[in-house]
């Protein structure tokens, strides 16, 4: 099997063992096909899981060229999971209401999009903390995202107790916020800060934000590549923090490097890929996924 395939590569494809992928741009990086591969041996089946290599606009050709290729499904990542809403022949409720989708199951020429991030993500933060989302003041950096919108649906499914969304183009952070205002109705003690609210992605703005969360999340994309800027300046963060960054690649993200600075908590994406790609596994095979196989596959 190659590092990653190409739409070259699907317009021949002779791949007959490959069913299952990860679309995105970049793709490299990405350890669902070692998770995935585990469990699908694990479970019996005689199929593969692979990357593939996907420019934006290419992605309705390449949903085409699976979907002829008897493919499973495919999981979708950065930056593909916002646009993919429209190329859908159908979208449960789950992806509907996040605005996003991660998972696509064919079925004949049908694409039925579904998301496993959010759910996922709750997963991963009980395991990294051990503590639940109802009870946590969440901050959450590039709500406009994918993940990012996933997410904070999941924060006002479980009625987190503050919601703080920031994304570099505001104007989605502010729309999504005018989404979730419903789930946010209800009065909780907080002292002088709003439940829900959508902040400008400035330091002054973002430094009174932090000292009224505590749980602050990554779910832009920076730091998949060696020549992101930090996120965050790290005099920003401080040891009352869990910070969980999205990204995993490096193990020890810059953003960890930084909370562990700052005296503070923090865990990378590796437990959020393994989360969201069991539900996923789930939805293909509608079987239990063999969570603790996959667990020691990424580790
Ligand atoms: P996907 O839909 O697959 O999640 P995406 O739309 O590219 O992919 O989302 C990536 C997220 O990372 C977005 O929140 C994006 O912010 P914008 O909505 O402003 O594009 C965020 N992001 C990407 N590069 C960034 C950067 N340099 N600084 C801050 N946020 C960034």
């Amino acid at each position: 099997m190659k590092d990653f395939y190409t739409l070259a590569d699907l317009e021949k494809w002779d791949e007959r063992e490959i069913r299952l992928g990860v679309i995105g741009d970049p793709v490299a990086h990405s350890r669902s096909p070692q998770m995935m591969n585990a469990a699908l041996q694990h479970c019996g089946l005689q199929m593969q899981y692979a990357r593939f290599q996907i420019a934006p606009d290419e992605l309705e050709q390449a949903l085409e060229l699976f979907a002829s290729h008897k493919f499973v499904g495919v999981n979708l990542t950065v930056p593909h999971k916002v646009s993919a809403l429209g190329l859908m022949t159908e979208t449960d409720d789950v992806a509907r209401e996040a605005g996003a989708i991660n998972t696509v199951r064919f079925e004949g020429e049908k694409r039925i999009g579904s998301n496993t991030d959010g759910l996922g993500f709750a997963r991963a933060i009980h395991q990294e903390f051990s503590v639940d989302l109802r009870d946590l003041r969440v901050l959450l950096l590039g709500a406009g995202g994918g993940a990012g919108r996933a997410i904070a649906r999941q924060c006002a499914i479980e009625g987190c107790e503050r919601l703080v969304l920031v994304n570099r183009t505001f104007a989605k952070a502010r729309e999504l916020a005018d989404e979730l205002r419903s789930s946010f109705q209800e009065a909780r003690v907080l002292g002088p800060v709003a439940r829900l609210e959508a902040v400008e992605w400035k330091e002054a703005a973002l430094r009174f934000q932090i000292a009224n969360a505590d749980l602050l999340v990554n779910a832009t994309s920076l730091g998949m590549k060696r020549s992101d800027p930090p996120v965050l300046a790290a005099s920003l963060l401080a040891p009352h923090l869990m910070v969980y960054d999205t990204i995993y690649t490096p193990a020890r993200t810059v953003l960890m490097q930084a909370a562990a600075e700052a005296g503070a908590r923090a865990a990378n994406g590796l437990s959020m890929l393994l989360h969201q790609g069991a539900l996923s596994f789930e939805t293909w095979f509608d079987r239990d996924a063999p969570i603790e196989v996959m667990r020691a596959a990424l580790l």
